[in-house]
């Protein structure tokens, strides 16, 4: 370890819904590889804030540590990204921790989602099946189709491109780009596309696809490189597709 060598880390701090937010500086021993989550741990083991007053330790999501499970999204230095993968080194001091702000605080940096779930639950973002009986091998699904599903099969439902969503806002219910991939993924499985039609009927309403304005910033802030600006694109041409002749296929 470095003699001395301090991490500078102020994070927003928010007691519960209600209460007023606020800032709280903490000066950390430096570790070789430390990112994000290490910093907010190192909190939880010392919660002492720079100026020596004892506070709690900061409440926050995490699981996987490996930017698969997606719950370590937050605002790191102004940039909507994940804790995880967010390392110390790379990063401009004192850093600068606050929740996502597109989505209720509940405590600290931990936030409520569930206008996502909700929304991946209105698209119909699954392959039904009735578990209760051998369905047998499922269609075969071509190369073609698993070189385009794969990187949006790559979702982690974090709300990073809510997050930098201008459509995303109090005046709107924009489900937000991964929504929408997660469509396309669906309609492009050869079972999943039976259920096509209602899937876009789900973006032709409110919060649909229409509200796109086209901003592109989704597609920058997304840890997993998928194509959402394709996906929103692929959406559309769907969508305009059904409002012209979707009376033809009843
Ligand atoms: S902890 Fe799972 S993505 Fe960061």
């Amino acid at each position: 370890m470095a003699e001395g060598k301090q991490v500078i880390v102020k994070v927003k701090r928010q007691a519960s819904p209600k209460d007023a937010a606020r800032w709280e500086e903490f000066a950390l021993p430096w570790r070789p590889s430390m990112n994000v989550i290490i910093c907010l741990r190192d909190i939880a083991e010392h919660p002492v804030t720079r100026e020596g007053k004892q506070t709690n330790p900061v409440s926050y999501d995490s699981n996987c540590l490996e930017e698969v499970c997606g719950s370590c999204a937050m605002v790191i230095n102004g940039k909507a990204r994940m804790a995880c993968s967010a390392l110390v080194d790379q990063l401009e001091q004192p850093i600068r921790i606050e929740p996502l702000s597109k989505f209720p605080v509940i405590r600290d940096l931990t936030v409520d989602r569930q206008f996502m779930f909700d929304s991946l639950k209105r698209v119909k973002a699954w392959i039904p099946i009735d578990g209760t009986y051998n369905l047998g091998e499922g269609p075969r699904v071509s190369p073609e189709v698993q070189e385009k599903a794969y990187p949006l099969s790559r979702c982690i439902t974090c709300g990073n491109c809510l997050e930098v969503c201008p459509q995303v806002n109090e005046n709107n219910n924009f489900m937000g780009a991964a929504i929408f991939s997660q469509v396309r993924l669906f309609n492009m499985h050869p079972t999943g596309a039976m259920h096509a039609k209602e899937r876009i009927e789900a973006v032709m309403g409110d919060g649909g696809i229409e509200d796109c304005a086209n901003a592109q910033n989704c597609v920058k802030a997304c840890p997993k490189e998928i194509p959402l600006t394709e996906s929103l694109a692929e959406i559309n041409r769907q969508a305009w597709k059904q409002a012209l002749f979707g009376w033809l296929v009843g």
